[in-house]
């Protein structure tokens, strides 16, 4: 599986990726307008840290406007990935930034058949908000599994199942066992991947062993 770093901050981006944990960067309007940092700036910054596809959004709604947002967004780096909201003219410009060889990640993915038509509109990337599913009440991690299973039935859809809205790690592991090929997970869920007691435990053993050994290694 791999990850995204859902997030514009420069600092978490630069220690995972130094770490070698990401593969790529999503961002958002809200993301960007958090950080109070220029989204130029921003992306521009960001595809000098990290390889893989790095998703900026257009924030128009009409196919005009997405498509010159998203020519200067693609024009930074080529690994920019042009988010586009799951709608008609969202999806015009998606198939319009694709078939010119930009990638694009069709987002505020909430049903299989809106999935469906991001696929046909070649969408390097769907992303299905799996905790904005669950605040309404949905099954998240379902609706992944359910767009999984149905894109395995057409060997022609290469469109990658992103999954996004992660809000725990439990909705990264239901989005791993339910086959999505990405999740793009906030920094601090990803701190919190490294986490379990009997580690913490562990350490602290090994650790006052090894002072009782009298031992050094360098
Ligand atoms: C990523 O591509 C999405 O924009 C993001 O995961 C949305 O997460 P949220 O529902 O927590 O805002």
């Amino acid at each position: 599986m791999r990850f995204f770093l859902d997030t514009a901050d420069l600092n978490e981006i630069r220690f995972f990726s130094e770490a070698g944990l990401i593969d790529g960067i999503t961002t958002n309007a809200s993301i960007i307008a958090k950080s109070g940092q220029d989204i130029i700036d921003t992306i521009s910054d960001i595809s000098k840290m990290v390889n893989g596809p790095i998703s900026a959004e257009v924030t128009a709604s009409d196919f005009q406007t997405q498509i010159r947002e998203a020519e200067k967004l693609a024009s930074i780096s080529p690994n920019i990935t042009i988010k586009v909201p799951l709608t008609p003219d969202g999806l015009r410009t998606c198939k319009h930034m694709s078939d010119n060889g930009t990638m694009v990640n069709a987002t505020l993915c909430f049903s299989v058949s809106q999935a469906l038509l991001a696929a046909k509109a070649g969408a390097t990337f769907v992303s299905p908000f799996i905790g904005r599913v669950e605040d309404n009440g949905g099954n998240g991690v379902g609706l992944i599994r359910d767009i999984v299973e149905t894109f395995r039935n057409y060997p022609d859809i290469h469109t990658s199942v992103l999954a996004s809205s992660i809000r725990c790690v439990d909705h990264v592991v239901g989005a791993a066992k339910a086959g999505a090929d990405v999740a793009t997970v906030p920094p601090k869920i990803l701190h919190e991947m490294f986490k379990h007691p009997l580690t913490d435990q562990g350490i602290k053993l090994f650790s006052l062993d090894w002072e009782k050994s009298k031992q050094s290694i360098l």
